[in-house]
């Protein structure tokens, strides 16, 4: 049986690749140090350690104990705004954790990794749908660290014959039945119109209505969470016979965010305050994916591509969970 790291095993988008790796007969490993991460998502049937990529003993414990055969590289940090008042700690912990990562791998004789990389290593697009062929100007240190960290793995690759996959995701929504979004604190749109709909919160911010698009809102392409966790599953399948090694998990539609808010009204059954607000530093106007790459390489095609049911998805999740993980 293969033998599956998944570093940041323990949050949203992991969890969910771990419970389809799991699903799927792997053996998983999920290593995460629980900061963004929680431990009721650890899903049952992997195994937990708690530890830091920053930190390479902690690394190696892992490596040291399990027989790894490839890695999926999960662990991060995420917040595009706080990456740029903060970039040390993104830099760190997205780049200089991720060689620690590398060289733990190479040190065991891994030469398998997928990783998490993003939208948001594009910048803002000179023309949408998104290819991966698009000129690579990260407008946040978050886009930034991740694109850096795609471009060691290509000169791994040249240098120790390791394999590299990186998925650029755009925007992850949605839940299964047991595993959903609980981000501290939550920045992400739906959860944070849904919590308006629990009555948690009173208003949901509009960040920007002077946008270039068709209501001045920002437009996002929004993935299901079960779709980008299949196409982690593709890549270890596959990988090894694949040309490319980057590739955008998207659905090909964007949706302004009062679209969002419109969605979600109609999933809830009632009206969501918004509140309109100024712009949020480091946001793009418009990200929107092609994923006919995915398609052709993986054998990708995202299964859920209505946002209701997205948002729907999501909706059941937190009404089964109103406190999150808590
Ligand atoms: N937004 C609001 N109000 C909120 C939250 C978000 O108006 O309360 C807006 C944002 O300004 C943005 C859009 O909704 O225009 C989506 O914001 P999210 O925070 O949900 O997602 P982002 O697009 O900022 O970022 C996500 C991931 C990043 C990734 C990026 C790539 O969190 O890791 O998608 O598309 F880089």
């Amino acid at each position: 049986m293969e033998v599956v790291l998944v570093t940041g095993g323990a949050g949203y988008v992991g969890s969910v690749v771990a419970e389809e790796l799991v699903r799927q007969g792997y053996r998983v490993v999920v290593f995460d140090n629980l900061q963004q991460g929680h431990r009721q998502a650890v899903v049952v049937g992997t195994e937990f350690v708690q530890g830091d990529v920053c930190n390479v003993a902690d690394v190696e414990a892992v490596f040291q104990k399990f027989p790894i055969d490839a890695v999926i590289h999960m662990a991060a940090e995420t917040v595009v705004e706080y990456s740029i008042s903060d970039p040390a700690r993104y830099f760190r912990t997205n780049v200089v954790g991720g060689v620690n990562l590398l060289d733990v791998m190479l040190k065991y004789g891994v030469f398998k990794i997928v990783f998490s990389s993003s939208a948001a290593v594009y910048g803002e697009p000179e023309s949408v749908p998104i290819e991966e062929s698009h000129r690579t100007v990260p407008v946040n240190a978050y886009g930034e660290s991740k694109l850096l960290f795609e471009r060691i793995l290509a000169w791994y690759g040249c240098a120790y014959g390791l394999k590299h996959i990186s998925f650029r995701y755009f925007n992850a929504a949605g839940a299964t039945e047991l595993l959903g979004e609980d981000h501290r604190p939550e920045t992400h749109l739906i959860p944070n119109i849904l919590k308006v709909a629990l009555h948690r919160n009173g208003t949901v911010s509009i960040f920007g209505t002077d946008y270039p698009t068709k209501d001045g809102t920002c437009v996002r392409d929004y993935v299901h969470v079960v779709d980008i966790a299949q196409a982690h599953v593709l890549a270890l399948k596959k990988m090894g016979s694949l040309r490319g090694s980057v590739y955008n998990l998207g659905s090909g539609t964007g949706f302004t965010v009062l679209e969002v808010v419109r969605a979600a009204e109609e999933v809830v059954g009632e009206k969501i305050p918004v509140k309109l607000c100024p712009r949020r530093a480091g946001d793009p106007a418009v990200l929107v994916a092609s994923w006919q790459r995915a398609r052709g390489g993986l054998g990708w095609k995202p299964q859920f591509f209505e946002l209701t049911k997205i948002v729907e998805d999501a909706w059941r999740w937190l009404k089964d969970h109103p406190y999150g993980y808590e």
